[in-house]
């Protein structure tokens, strides 16, 4: 007997979903890039999250002009109305920053559901979203915190911005530099990660971009996936002193929990970005603090969790550690993976524009149906028991 039932990928593991040539994650090599560069370069102390929507928009590396040229449009178009802000800072009132900033990202939209004949504005759209989104956030820590709307000043970066209006305070050089590079090193992961195949899905039905846009911040979410870096941090702040942590996590292990910020589909060795982000913990966290006592039961978590699950090709992913330096320059936990939400958005609206640019047919999978066989015998209403 032939069968013609495809095979099945749970979680689609192994299967391309489409062609881009954004970034690759290479999981045995332990390496991410973003258009051929790696990112250890391209986060060296002088590169900005600006420089990176250039390069990840251009292809290849901007000159200062054109870095300067992005600074400007940025902040051209990261003006809100007054509704958009007020709705955001409603949404904070009663739901998580994260689905507040759902809510929110859904309201930049048009008031028009017809995008593809604006298909060719598909950069500019994009670039209004990243740089919509950055504020969004900055309002939403405002609120959350309890404070004052205080929008954008004249001339901020985008991470200045951010990071003003979410801790209230202007940065310092050094928080400056390391929020810039979290936001680089979270902006981009192939198209196959959640959120990004989310864009492209919802892209693919010829969505509006911010559709795209809120639809990537609800994948994002999951605790699996962008959550992950809250929940770390709220794993380590669980474990009191990091004395007590070993046992803890063993205990944690042998129960088969599973560790927020361990793991990836992909990485069989340690994920890149959290070895570049080490180094800015190394920078960034002051001795004898609280948010030094997290990282050093975050370390121990990596001791742990790779001497149990190393041989299995677990190892720390972005998540383990990027919570401690988010701490490290002031940024409260709720906020980090709307943070994360805001870095995405490159690669999601770039993603979005790729998907266009590739002919965009509608994604539709099969399903293999494992309900009873067809037709069976109707019983009217009247005769069931
Ligand atoms: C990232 C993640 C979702 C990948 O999932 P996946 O590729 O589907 O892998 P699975 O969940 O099937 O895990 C495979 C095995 O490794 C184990 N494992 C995976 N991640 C683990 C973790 N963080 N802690 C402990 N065990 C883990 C699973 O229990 C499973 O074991 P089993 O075969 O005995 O059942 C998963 O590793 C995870 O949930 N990690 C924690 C959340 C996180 O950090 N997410 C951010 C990713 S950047």
């Amino acid at each position: 007997m032939t069968t013609s039932t495809p095979s099945f990928s749970p979680g689609l593991e192994g299967v391309p979903i489409a062609e881009s040539a954004l970034s690759l994650v290479e999981g045995q090599a332990g390496r991410l890039s973003y258009r051929g560069y790696s990112i250890e370069e391209i986060t060296r102390p002088e590169n900005t999250f600006e420089e990176i929507v250039a390069l990840l928009y251009d292809g290849e590396l901007p000159s200062a002009a054109r870095i300067a040229e992005v600074e400007k449009d940025l902040q051209s178009k990261r003006g809100l109305t007054a509704d958009q802000i007020e709705l955001a800072r409603l949404a904070t009132k009663v739901t998580h920053p994260m689905f507040a900033l759902q809510a929110a990202a859904a309201s930049l939209g048009p008031k028009t559901n017809d995008f593809e004949p604006h298909v060719a504005t598909a950069q500019e759209r994009g670039m209004a979203a990243i740089a919509r989104m950055g504020h969004l956030v900055g309002v939403i820590a405002q609120a959350y915190a309890g404070r004052p709307y205080e929008g954008p000043q004249p001339g901020e970066t985008h991470s200045e911005m951010m990071i003003r209006m979410i801790t209230g305070q202007k940065p310092s050089e050094l928080h400056l530099r390391v929020m810039n590079a979290l936001m680089i090193l979270q902006a981009d992961h192939s198209a196959g990660n959640a959120s990004t195949f989310t864009s492209r899905v919802v892209t693919s039905t010829k969505s509006e971009p911010e559709a795209v846009l809120s639809s990537a911040i609800g994948a994002l979410s999951g605790p699996a996936h962008g959550g992950a870096n809250e929940a770390s941090l709220r794993l380590f702040e669980s474990m009191g002193a990091p004395e007590g942590a070993k046992p803890k996590i063993e205990r944690m292990l042998a129960d088969h929990y599973k560790i927020p910020g361990f793991g990836h589909r992909v990485y069989h060795v340690k994920d890149p970005r959290s070895k570049v982000i080490q180094t800015l913990a190394a920078e960034v966290i002051e001795p004898g603090s609280r948010v030094s006592e997290l990282y050093q039961i975050s370390l121990t978590v990596e001791e742990v969790a790779t001497a149990r699950l190393g041989d299995r090709g677990l190892f720390p992913n972005v998540d383990l550690f990027s919570g401690c330096v988010f701490a490290a320059i002031g940024i409260p936990t709720d906020l980090f993976t709307p943070i994360f939400a805001a870095s995405r958005t490159l690669g999601w609206m770039a993603n979005m524009k790729e998907q266009w640019e590739s002919g965009n047919r509608i994604f539709r999978p099969a399903q293999i149906y494992a309900g009873p066989t067809p037709p069976r015998d109707y019983i009217p209403r009247s005769a069931r028991a």
